[in-house]
């Protein structure tokens, strides 16, 4: 999704913005441009990636103020003229913008009628031109009576060539943040822009707008009514942002996993006392003991998480448990009783539709949960509590060790309440136990890594796929198919292994792939039917099995193993090497792995 990067401060902005725009590239976007500002305004941008833009900056610009953006099409196809920062007919002002300007046919009507010319087809020129309207020798102004005018979401930064050291900024829906420097002054719509520079930062809420120069930050809402911010600290450091000689952040990230997964757990899982300690759950622990109905809701990735989930609280917690796709939740009616509990499960906890859902969840009276990764977040700050997965940033587009993350916290929620339900003291031990061996399991199972890349490379060239897998293990077939299409752009399908009778076994045919997920457990034996079923039909099974298996490779073309573990817990295994094959599938067929195409890391919009 679209970017945003700005500086006020007595160092020259351009490298500043550079180097930000370039740290928001995994975010996806399709043009990027820069404004300038010290007694003139200087706009340059330009379609296509970054380097592109670079090569048309004057790099040793002066100006020690300016705005950067890369932006993902919605409104207008990605040409340099509907590339931001846009501009108002005057000249004067600037406006980079995430998000979505709703009524923007019904402001460039008005507009065109007050003798304004449009240069582009985006929603954000309406913004610029706006402002430039209302602007009366004060731009904080201008742009708060702008704002009142606008519905949909935004994040904007905004310059006045009236006004050099000074950008405006505002927020409705879509994620800014202020980094705060020793004489300077940042913004980014994501810490990544600004970590280089500072780890002070402020958040700057729905509804408020920030007025920064190099020296004073001041926070109002659209009212004009002062607002105190406290200054906090990223947690996050530049080396986790950095690939650290990996090829790829989707391969760092799928091996930084027994690492991370350690940090997730840790302080968390009790092994003398066989409990598990949850600090954003205590004040609302009596409330979610007596909670009659569970909700979990994502998207994506996220949505595949909370689908195990959903098997772990009803197993565990014997609470009714559902699964929602988030942008369906939000516009359903959806049922929301007394005793009712929605946790919205998501990396970045900025994704619009999660967000959505969660702020309906709240209208309508629900505790809400949030199982976040990104610290001080939209979701992570509007949920009532909530458990952070602390598996550091992620970069690649495609969810690796967020879902592991989730998983994980979802597993310690369902725990954490189980014993408070049903759970017997022994069965929690030994799922603490379980979880706690996870790390050490999966890093055994990169140790064999190089038996995924065979499987990629002997079958990268077939176009359709198919995962199968039950119980525990039906949401990973959906989360290994997700990983493959997404990033090598095969056409693959998950699904339930036992649905393939009911109409896509049709689709069988000779050397088809078909990754089976059949690890030991209550389901085993059917799983091996459906194996036999797919083979007797030409198709090329690649299972996924316990260790000591000496069966299933009988029954397979290909077998990768994995460590033995309780069968609630196996995704968290039996996932690593589906992401192992998709990443080499892409690398193999030339594919961009962390962008790819169309994606956006963040989907901030609908
Ligand atoms: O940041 P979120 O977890 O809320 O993102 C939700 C999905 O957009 C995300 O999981 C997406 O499906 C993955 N990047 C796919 O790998």
């Amino acid at each position: 999704m679209c970017g945003i990067i700005g500086y006020v401060g007595s160092r020259p902005a351009l490298p500043i913005l550079v180097e930000g725009l370039r740290r928001l590239e995994y975010r996806g976007y399709d043009s990027a441009g820069v404004a300038l500002i010290d007694d003139n305004l200087c706009v340059t941008k330009a379609a296509g990636r970054l380097s592109v833009l670079e090569q048309v900056l004057d790099l040793n610009a002066p100006q020690t103020a300016g705005i950067g953006h890369t932006r993902w099409a919605t409104h207008g196809a990605p040409t340099d003229v509907n590339a931001h920062p846009h501009t108002d007919s005057s000249g004067k002002i600037a406006v980079i913008h995430n998000g979505i300007i709703e009524n923007d046919r019904a402001l460039r009507t008005y507009l065109e009628r007050e003798g304004v010319t449009f240069k582009s087809e985006t929603d954000t020129e309406v913004l610029a031109q706006l402002i430039g309207m209302l602007y009366d020798g004060d731009l904080e102004q201008a742009v708060r009576k702008a704002l009142r005018e606008v519905s949909g979401t935004y994040g904007i930064g905004v310059l006045c060539s009236d006004e050099p050291n000074v950008i405006v900024a505002a927020r409705k829906g879509s994620p800014l943040i202020i980094g705060v420097g020793k004489g300077e002054h940042l913004l980014a719509s994501d810490a990544a822009a600004i970590l280089a520079h500072t780890t002070q930062v402020v958040y700057v809420g729905d509804g408020e707008i920030a007025r920064i120069t190099p020296d004073e930050l001041r926070m109002t809402t659209l009212d004009a009514i002062p607002v105190a911010k406290d200054v906090e600290q990223i947690e996050w450091s530049l080396e986790e942002i950095e690939l650290a000689g990996y090829d790829h952040f989707m391969i760092k990230e799928i091996f930084e996993q027994p690492e991370v997964l350690e940090n997730c757990l840790r302080g968390r899982l009790d092994l003398k006392e066989n409990a598990i300690r949850l600090g954003g759950l205590v004040d609302c622990t009596r409330e979610l003991t007596r909670a009659k109905r569970i909700i979990l809701t994502g998207c994506g990735t996220a949505w595949h998480a909370a689908l195990v989930g959903e098997y772990l609280f009803e197993e565990l917690v014997r609470i009714p448990t559902e699964v929602e796709y988030a942008s369906e939740f939000r516009y359903r009616n959806p049922v929301i009783d007394d005793g009712t509990v929605v946790i919205a499960v998501s990396q970045s906890g900025e994704t619009a539709d999660t967000h959505a859902a969660l702020a309906e969840a709240k209208q309508r009276g629900a505790l809400t949960l949030g199982a976040v990764n990104v610290v001080g977040s939209t979701i992570a700050r509007e949920t009532d509590a909530g458990v952070y997965l602390h598996v550091g940033p992620e970069i690649g587009v495609a969810s690796t060790k967020a879902f592991t993350g989730q998983v994980a916290v979802l597993a310690m929620i369902a725990c954490f309440l189980g014993r408070r339900k049903h759970l017997s003291p022994s069965a929690a031990a030994d799922f603490i136990a379980a979880l706690s061996a996870v790390p050490k399991q999966i890093k055994q199972i990169l140790d064999t890594a190089d038996e995924a890349k065979k499987v990629a490379q002997q079958y990268t060239d077939r176009e359709n796929w198919l995962y199968l897998g039950r119980g525990y293990n039906y949401p990973v077939a959906l989360e290994g198919a997700l990983k493959l299409k997404e990033i090598s752009y095969i056409h693959a399908e998950g699904l339930p292994a036992a649905e393939m009778k009911h109409g896509p076994i049709a689709l069988i045919h000779e050397g088809m792939p078909v990754v089976v997920i059949a690890t030991a457990g209550s389901q085993y034996d059917k799983i091996i039917n459906n194996m036999m079923q797919v083979r007797s039909r030409g198709g090329s099974v690649i299972a996924i099995a316990t260790e000591g298996d000496r069966e299933i490779a009988k029954q397979a073309d290909h077998v990768l193993y994995v460590p033995n573990t309780l069968e609630p817990l196996q995704p968290l295994l039996t996932v690593i090497p589906l992401q192992l094959i998709a990443y080499h599938a892409a690398v193999i067929r030339g594919c961009n792995v962390d962008k790819p195409r169309n994606l956006a890391k963040s989907v901030t919009v609908e």
